[in-house]
């Protein structure tokens, strides 16, 4: 085992500590240099998923969101082109758009009336006439990189960053194959939970199911969690899990005649993950936010077809809350343990928590790249 790393340095026995199946030291998880650190390395250089195109379908509508702790807005140009901006005013800083979301010609700020266009333009400020030097080219908004996957909007804030099919892979594919029609899913419900622990303890745990029979028995009863299989690719890992036989059939939740038959869990880099369940087409969206080293934001999507019908939805979405909730508490429990001064590295099961030290090791990598 590893002593602690001080001083901001990482111990260079770390990398092959966690390919051996050491986990990483607990001050990456409860301290704010490491926290500094991750959002410089890892959160402004990475594509962030931040909403649907649903949410700005026609010219004009916008949303507000978060990458990593950068505030900005999206929205949907005259042009029809989904772009984003840095949610800061240029005249002396203020917050821009408050709203979570809204339809518009244009963005005023609250504080001067400084007024920009969806293509982030400054149009206009008051008393800039009498500016003799103001130049308002000057003045735009920070735009940022806007890509998308099917329904999904990513942001980066990295300008100079690979494009975002780079990012994914063969994520698009695999999806594909599981039979999820993503371009006739709705988004119908969304969940926000602030929870108390580290954005990483709540990855790791989302990445194993080495817990699910002691703390999920629903899900347990429901997926095959004996005969679930791992694959680590370059930047995500998927998980599946097929319905377990006596689920199967007209007594069930889930519609197993429809689109999809088994389960598939995919984790994108670094806090996405995008669920599917058995079913006429379903798909489930977590976003984990970290908001400080020992607070992460966890917001659930909730997405179907348009022929789930709303006792399917409800049933569904109780069902799934019900595993977040046991979760939740889970991950608390957990920074708390890491927090005692008492725990620096634990040890993975790797056949069940492989999923996990992929994770891990990407962490390593972004942070000492
Ligand atoms: S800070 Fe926005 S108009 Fe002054
Ligand atoms: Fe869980």
């Amino acid at each position: 085992m590893l002593g602690e790393a001080r001083h901001g340095g990482v111990d260079p026995r770390l990398g092959a500590a966690l390919a051996e199946g050491y986990t990483l030291p607990a001050a990456w998880y409860t301290e704010p240099a490491w926290f500094a650190r991750e959002q410089e390395q890892i959160f402004r250089r990475t594509w962030q998923y931040v909403g649907l195109a649903e949410q700005v379908a026609k010219p004009g509508d916008f949303f507000t969101a978060q990458v990593g702790t950068v505030p900005i807005i999206v929205t949907r140009d005259e042009t029809g082109t989904v772009r984003a901006f840095v949610n800061v005013c240029r005249h002396r800083g203020s917050i821009l758009v408050a709203e979570e979301c809204g339809h518009g010609k244009i963005f005023q700020c609250p504080y001067h009336a400084w007024t920009y266009g969806l293509d982030g333009a400054l149009r206009a400020a008051p008393g800039m006439r009498e500016e003799a030097s103001f130049d308002r080219g000057q003045f735009s908004l920070f735009g940022l990189r806007a890509e998308l996957w099917g329904p999904f909007i990513f942001v980066n804030l990295d300008a100079a960053a690979a494009p975002l099919a780079a990012a994914l892979g063969e994520l698009p594919a695999l999806v594909a194959a599981t039979g999820a029609p993503l371009d006739r899913i709705r988004r119908r419900v969304r969940t926000v939970y602030d929870i108390a622990a580290n954005w990483k303890v709540v990855v790791d745990n989302y990445l194993e199911c080495y817990h699910c029979p002691v703390a999920h028995p629903g899900f347990t009863q429901l997926i095959d969690t004996n005969n679930y299989t791992i694959t680590e690719y370059d930047l995500f890992s998927t998980q599946g899990g097929a319905l377990r036989e006596e689920k199967q059939g007209a007594e069930s939740l889930y519609d197993t005649s429809g689109a999809v038959r088994d389960g598939f869990y995919a984790y994108l880099w670094p806090n996405f993950t995008l669920n599917i369940y058995p079913g006429q087409g379903n798909t489930s969206i977590n976003l984990f936010l970290p908001l400080g080293p020992d607070r992460t934001r966890a917001i659930f999507e909730y997405c179907f077809v348009e022929t789930v019908g709303e006792e399917e939805e409800r049933d569904f979405v109780r069902f799934i809350e019900q595993v977040q909730v046991e979760d939740i508490v889970l991950c608390e429990t957990v920074q708390r343990g890491l927090g005692t001064g008492f725990f620096d590295q634990g040890k993975l099961m790797l056949w069940q928590e492989g999923a996990l030290r992929h994770f891990q090791r990407l962490v390593h990598r972004f942070v000492t790249a």
